[in-house]
């Protein structure tokens, strides 16, 4: 069962002044428990599992679910990124680099830090579909349902947690802060903020996460 979180617990953050929306401890015990599901899950299959990571936010966590496995496990990895002018997602997804090896008749894991609206997970999904693989599910850490506009199946999910803007642990806000080793939670409106603000124009006080 993944944890819904349905208010912020303060502290336990370790090396950062902000408050943990999700502990960096909370998150481990988190992964290694999906890491077990997993490996339960594909136990009986014949060829390696790929992990195919949706670049870059869920690098971080596929580091750490990659080593929680206990069946054999390869990585590929995926560039999504949607398009359109200014602050707002055009809605659609293009993917700026595939797969390497071969998806062909494999069973492939999709790694994604964070569901949003699905837009990502969903042309990730269709586009590996076209590979023909043995079967394609998706490992989500966090859930968040308030901005779903596609539907998707998370075979493996983390956290559910609510309609908060969220930093750390390889989510970014204007490319910052995915060191941070647990989650924070921001303002909603940091989001639009964040992708009206170049890096250049980010240590303005406009564009101050808040
Ligand atoms: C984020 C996140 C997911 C996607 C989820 O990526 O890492 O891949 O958005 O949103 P969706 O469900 O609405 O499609 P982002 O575009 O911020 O790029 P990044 O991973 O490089 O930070």
């Amino acid at each position: 069962m993944p944890e819904v979180l349905t208010q912020t617990k303060p502290a336990a953050a370790t090396s950062t002044s902000g408050k943990a929306m999700i502990s960096s401890a909370r998150i481990a015990r988190r992964v290694r428990r999906l890491g077990r599901q997993i490996s339960d899950a594909y136990a009986d299959i014949e060829t390696p599992l790929v992990l195919l990571v949706i670049l870059k936010g869920a690098t971080v966590f596929a580091a750490d679910l990659l080593r929680s496995l206990s069946i054999p496990a390869e990585l590929e990895f995926v560039r999504a990124a949607s398009y359109g002018g200014g602050t707002a997602s055009s809605g659609r997804v293009r993917l700026a680099h595939m797969v390497e090896g071969t998806v062909a008749a494999r069973h492939v894991l999709l790694v994604e830090d964070i569901v949003d609206s699905g837009r990502t997970a969903a042309a990730v999904t269709k586009r590996v579909k076209d590979m023909n693989p043995a079967s394609v599910r998706l490992a989500a850490l966090l859930d968040r349902p308030a901005r779903r506009a596609v539907n998707v199946k998370i075979d493996f999910r983390g956290f559910t947690i609510p309609d908060r803007f969220v930093i750390g642990y390889g989510l970014d806000y204007a490319g910052l802060y995915r060191e941070l080793p647990d989650m924070q939670g921001r303002n909603p409106a940091a989001r639009a903020l964040a992708s009206s603000c170049s890096h250049t124009l980010f240590f303005s006080r406009a564009c101050r996460p808040v």
